[in-house]
């Protein structure tokens, strides 16, 4: 059976739908627990959420990467989107909430230390800051990125299992 999934799509709040669906169908079939295709839903789709909302799609034909695979243990999830100069100050935030989220022995603090931090700013659905939190916590997931020469950000996620 197969055990990864590529789907490509353009920068769309609709298509998370779907590949939310696709996504879980996917884990679905290859026998992965309930619990955990819901959390690993998830973590698809905060980071595609955070494609759409930080690529830079200027160029014409920019898509969203979205790979999903099964491995013996855990679930990789990778989301790639071109960036631009303008993105750069996205990346130092990016890589400073990784770096955050890190620095707790347990991602469940990182999580509750996020929540208070939002609670004292004017509510944002779309910003809530909360996206790689929830990802490292409730997807029990290790977060890393790196850019391609090409100027693509890949930011991927591991999910334990
Ligand atoms: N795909 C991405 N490209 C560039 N920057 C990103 C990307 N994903 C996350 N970031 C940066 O990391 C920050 C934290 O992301 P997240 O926790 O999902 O919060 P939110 O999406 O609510 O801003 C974002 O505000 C953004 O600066
Ligand atoms: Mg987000």
């Amino acid at each position: 059976m197969k055990k990864s999934q590529a789907m490509t799509i353009s920068p769309e709040w609709d298509e998370i739908e779907m590949v939310r669906n696709k996504s879980s169908k996917f884990f679905e079939q290859n026998g992965i627990p309930d619990e955990i295709v819901h959390s690993a839903t998830m973590v698809v789709s905060e980071l595609l959420e955070n494609g759409i909302k930080y690529g830079d799609f200027s160029k014409n034909k920019s898509r969203v990467g979205v790979d999903i695979s099964i491995n013996s243990n855990t679930i990789t999830v990778e989301v790639s989107n071109p960036v631009n100069e303008v993105a750069y100050a996205y990346l130092k935030t990016l890589d400073k909430t990784i770096q955050w989220i890190r620095g707790f022995q347990d991602p469940f603090q990182a999580y509750t230390e996020m929540l208070k931090e939002v609670s004292r700013k004017p509510m944002s659905d779309e910003n809530s800051g909360l996206g790689l939190v929830r990802i490292a916590y409730e997807g029990d997931a290790i977060i890393d990125f790196f850019v391609s020469d090409e100027g693509i950000l890949n930011v991927s996620a591991i999910v334990d299992y």
